[in-house]
């Protein structure tokens, strides 16, 4: 939608278009430069402090964003080499995702463009993850998927199934009524004494375990919808069964639990998909998020796509988790639009498309 910020529309066609992305909603702070449309630096700042707690602390992400911010802007602005008074808009994730780390970028965007005199443009975070698949880097010229496409977006705090008509016309059609795909990992991770974020330490011990040796239950849910709660509890049953009798049950069989735990995440999330595709007719597959970085998912789907005769995309492992690349590239197909945001705009921390 166009604003009608029109203050800042008029020479604006002559300049190149330099946008700084900033991605602050939940526990990674990053900050990107896009000009013209090609990623030209990408920061991003983890924030370890949560390890110790088995999972993220909202307080303590928030804090941690308002120490990261500066260094992190500074530093995308050095690699790109761009000074700041070339920026023409700065983009920033509204939402969803945790209020209190949603602020600290929302408002640092807000600040920085008000200094500078230029636009600001609110990115919706599930958007910039689809839109992960248009980030023109210097790396490789990936083939971008046509419209319309699929996008299943798994990561901590979402499990998703989305039409995309075009860049900003998108739908969810089915999405988790309870716990995220990722969470589900992480939570059943951290039942085996794994840390935080346990997904990818499921995906590599996984690699030597037999995926058929154990059995949790799958959910029944209507229409293209997950869930991943009853998942999670039968994991947390099962093993505490197991472990009252023998108590060296996790240590002996980790490779098996997380190969079996993983191999039922990826079925769950690849059923609804598949039903969703025939469905709707659609051969352009994408897949979007930090559980796109799990192995035998993406191989799964690679294998699916061969079967089915999809065409598949993935995107290049360092944009599926939180990234401001994804950000600042949505910010410039907005800015395109002259898509721009009101000061006066807040965050949101629930699902809004
Ligand atoms: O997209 P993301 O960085 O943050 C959110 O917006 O949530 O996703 C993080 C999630 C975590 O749950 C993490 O465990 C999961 O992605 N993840 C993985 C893998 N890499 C990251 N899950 C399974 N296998 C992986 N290799």
């Amino acid at each position: 939608m166009d604003h009608g910020n029109t203050r800042f529309g008029c020479d604006r066609k002559m300049k190149s278009a330099v946008i700084l992305g900033i991605e602050s909603s939940c526990d990674d702070t990053s900050a990107a430069i896009v000009r013209d449309g090609m990623l030209l630096s990408n920061v991003i700042a983890n924030q370890q402090i949560h390890a110790a707690y088995g999972g993220v602390v909202p307080e303590l992400a928030s804090r941690a964003h308002q120490q990261n911010i500066v260094p992190v802007v500074s530093e995308a602005l050095k690699r790109a080499k761009v000074d700041k008074s070339e920026l023409s808009a700065v983009a920033f994730t509204r939402g969803p995702g945790l209020l209190g780390s949603l602020l600290v970028g929302t408002s640092f965007a807000k600040g920085l463009a008000q200094s500078l005199n230029i636009p600001i443009i609110d990115v919706n975070h599930l958007q910039g993850h689809v839109l992960a698949h248009f980030i023109n880097d210097d790396k490789q010229d990936r083939q971008k998927p046509k419209f319309p496409f699929l996008c299943l977006l798994v990561s901590g705090g979402n499990s998703q199934i989305i039409c995309v008509d075009d860049f900003f016309k998108m739908k969810i059609i089915g999405q988790t009524i309870d716990d995220a795909a990722g969470e589900a990992f992480d939570k059943c991770a951290k039942v085996m004494g794994l840390p935080y974020p346990g997904g990818p330490h499921v995906d590599k011990l996984a690699k030597t375990g037999n995926p058929t040796k154990f059995v949790f239950s799958k959910p029944n849910i209507k229409d293209y919808n997950y869930s991943f709660s009853g998942l999670k509890t039968s994991f947390l049953y099962f093993l505490r069964d197991k472990m009252a009798k023998n108590e060296n049950f996790i240590t002996e069989n980790i490779n098996d639990l997380c190969a079996s735990l993983q191999a039922t995440v990826v079925d769950i999330l690849m059923k609804k998909l598949i039903s969703a595709a025939n469905d709707l007719n659609i051969k352009e597959i994408a897949l979007a998020g930090g559980v796109s970085a799990n192995s035998a998912l993406r191989q799964t789907f690679v294998d699916y796509g061969e079967k089915l005769k999809w065409n598949v995309f993935i995107p290049p492992f360092e944009y599926t988790t939180d990234n401001a690349a994804m950000i600042a590239t949505a910010g410039y197909f907005k800015y395109l639009k002259n898509d721009f945001c009101e000061i006066t705009e807040v965050p949101f921390a629930r699902v809004e498309m």
